[in-house]
C-alpha cells in the first residue's frame, strides 16, 4: 500500500506456488464457481458462502475489499495457483485497531483445493505482509471451537492458542465463544 493509502497497480505476494493480489471487477465468474462449489465446507463455517451465492454477491464483496483497501480497514486478497492461475480461495487482513497496531485474519480455501497446505502458506506471506509493510505487531486468528482445520491452519502459521473467549464471535443471530490464536512476526518462520 502506499502512503496515501492508494493500491498499487502490482502489489502481489507470492512464494512461487501461491499469487495473492487485491481483488478486481474481473474475478467475479471465478469468486463465484468458488463459493458455489465449497458451500458443503467454507460455507459450514463462513455464513456468507451459500448455494445462491451469485455475481452481485461477488460483485459486492469486491467493490467492498477495494473501498477497504483505501481506507485501510481491509487488505482482501485473492489466491491463486501461480502455476494455472486458478482461483483458490481469499485471504485478508480486516478489524484493524490502529491504537495497538493489531488485525485479525481470515481465510478460505475452495473444497477442491483443501488439505494441501495452501491456507498456512497463503496465511504466512500475509502476516509478513502486515508485519513489514502495515507495521502490525500483532494479528490474531479467532475460531469456532470445532473448527479443528482452521485451528490446525493457525498452529501452522506459528500462532499459539492464548484463550477461549466467551461471547467472542456473533453468528447466525447469536453470540459463539471461539477460541483466539495470537500471532507475533517472531512467531514467523
Ligand atoms: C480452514 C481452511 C482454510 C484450511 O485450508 P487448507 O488449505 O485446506 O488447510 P490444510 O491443507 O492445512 O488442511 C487443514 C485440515 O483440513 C483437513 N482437510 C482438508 N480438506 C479435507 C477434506 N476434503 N476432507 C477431510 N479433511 C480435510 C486436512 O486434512 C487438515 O487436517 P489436519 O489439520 O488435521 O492435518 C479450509 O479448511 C477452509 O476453507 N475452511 C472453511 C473456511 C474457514 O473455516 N475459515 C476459517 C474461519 S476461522
Amino acid at each position: 500500500m502506499n502512503t496515501d493509502g492508494t493500491l498499487p497497480a502490482t502489489l502481489e505476494l507470492t512464494d512461487g506456488r501461491l499469487h495473492l493480489r487485491p481483488w478486481k471487477e474481473h474475478d467475479t465468474s471465478a469468486l463465484v464457481e468458488a463459493a458455489r462449489e465449497s458451500v458443503a465446507t467454507v460455507g459450514r463455517w463462513l455464513p456468507w458462502c451459500h448455494a445462491d451465492y451469485g455475481a452481485d454477491d461477488a460483485a459486492a464483496w469486491i467493490a467492498h475489499c477495494r473501498v477497504g483497501w483505501h481506507s485501510g480497514e481491509i487488505q482482501a486478497f485473492a489466491m491463486f495457483e501461480a502455476n494455472s492461475g486458478r482461483l483458490l480461495g481469499g485471504i485478508g487482513l480486516n478489524q484493524h485497531n490502529p491504537l495497538h497496531r493489531s488485525a485479525n485474519l481470515g481465510y478460505w480455501v475452495r473444497q477442491s483445493r483443501q488439505g494441501k497446505g495452501l491456507a498456512a502458506a497463503a496465511a504466512a506471506l500475509v502476516a509478513r505482509f502486515g508485519f513489514e509493510q502495515l507495521g502490525l505487531v500483532r494479528i490474531e486468528i479467532v475460531t469456532l471451537p470445532d473448527n479443528r482445520a482452521s485451528q490446525h491452519t493457525a498452529e501452522r502459521v506459528g500462532a499459539r492458542f492464548e484463550a477461549l473467549a466467551r461471547q467472542r464471535l456473533w453468528m447466525g443471530g447469536q453470540a459463539r465463544d471461539a477460541r483466539v490464536y495470537g500471532l507475533i512476526p517472531t512467531d514467523l518462520g
